[in-house]
């Protein structure tokens, strides 16, 4: 049984060795994702960029309602959170807020452990129930996943990168933050879905470019929903049609591989979506993951006990 355990108390530095083990390490899994990669590089973003605007604030954003369901989840939101805050080869260069969501259903335990690996912690006020179809049938996970609309209220941000908490980083994901789509006018960027087409009009909810708003969250709250097989995803497809007033706008499509291969891999993909810990999940794509995960144990952000 693994239990993850506090890194670091606050205060205490990183000794010389263990910098020198996170850099060597970092090094090796550079190597490993070159090696395994043809082509490492996607194409860059296009010229007609939306400039930077100075003096912005961004976040990424990870949503953890409930602790003990699936101790996986909160694993790997810490070597996310790791990864973005600490890695020398994944790092944000700005420095940029990563925000856990989380509610009084998220344990302390759990809360200490995402500050400690580097999260701000946003817990959500009150948990939104029975406002929307009961879909824990479905899956048991999905029982609080209508919440993810509270990353609309997080309007201290102007932009905020939404994740799942199942994500593989295979690149420094700064790029999203230039992506021509960076700034989308209806408030999300995204990209298609794979059960539809890629080039498709109906997007996935795992990874997205979010300006929050007070208005919109409301409005949200409000929409009626007939098919929740994919509870969010519905919900925010509806409100955010390619055919309606609010359309989504697309980000390059290498910043989120859906049920990735080694195809996605070497053809240059940022993240994979992916529970690494998965029997079902492709070789190439799992050694990935425990590459990853290892090393964030080893310099203890996770550890065996
Ligand atoms: C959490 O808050 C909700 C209301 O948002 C309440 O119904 C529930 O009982 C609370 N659960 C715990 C464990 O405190």
């Amino acid at each position: 049984m693994f239990r993850a355990v506090l890194p670091l108390t606050s205060g205490q530095q990183l000794s010389v060795p263990s910098i020198l083990a996170i850099i060597l390490m970092s090094a090796s899994l550079a190597l490993f994702i070159l090696l395994t990669s043809t082509t490492p590089h996607a194409d860059p973003p296009s010229s007609d960029i939306t400039p930077v605007q100075t003096g912005s604030k961004d976040a990424y954003v990870l949503f953890l309602p409930t602790s003990s369901m699936e101790q996986w989840y909160l694993r790997s939101a810490l070597v996310m959170i790791f990864a973005l805050t600490t890695d020398p080869l994944f790092k944000d260069p700005a420095g940029r807020d990563v925000v856990v969501l989380t509610s009084n259903m998220t344990s302390s335990e759990d809360i200490a452990e995402l500050q400690a690996a580097g999260a701000k912690i946003h817990p959500i006020p009150y948990l939104i129930d029975g406002l929307f179809p009961d879909v824990s049938h479905t899956f048991p996970r999905y029982k609080y996943t209508f919440n993810k609309i509270w990353v609309w209220d997080l309007v201290q941000y102007d932009r905020v990168l939404f994740m799942d908490a199942d994500m593989i980083f295979t690149r420094p994901l700064a790029d999203v933050w230039i992506d021509p789509h960076a700034w989308p006018k209806s408030g999300l960027a995204a990209t298609a879905d794979l059960g539809a087409q890629l080039d498709g009009t109906y997007f996935n909810s795992g990874f997205m470019m979010v300006r929050p708003d007070r208005a919109v969250f409301e409005e949200l709250k409000k929409v009626e929903l007939d098919d929740v097989f994919y509870p969010d995803q519905n919900l925010l497809n509806k409100y955010y049609s390619r055919h309606g007033d609010k359309p989504w706008e697309p980000l390059n499509r290498h910043f989120q591989a859906l049920h990735p291969t080694a195809k996605d891999i070497a053809g240059g993909a940022y993240t994979l979506q992916e529970k690494g810990w998965s029997k079902d999940t492709p070789f190439e794509v799992g050694n990935i993951w425990w590459t990853w995960y290892g090393q964030a144990q080893e310099i203890s952000v996770l550890r065996r006990v």
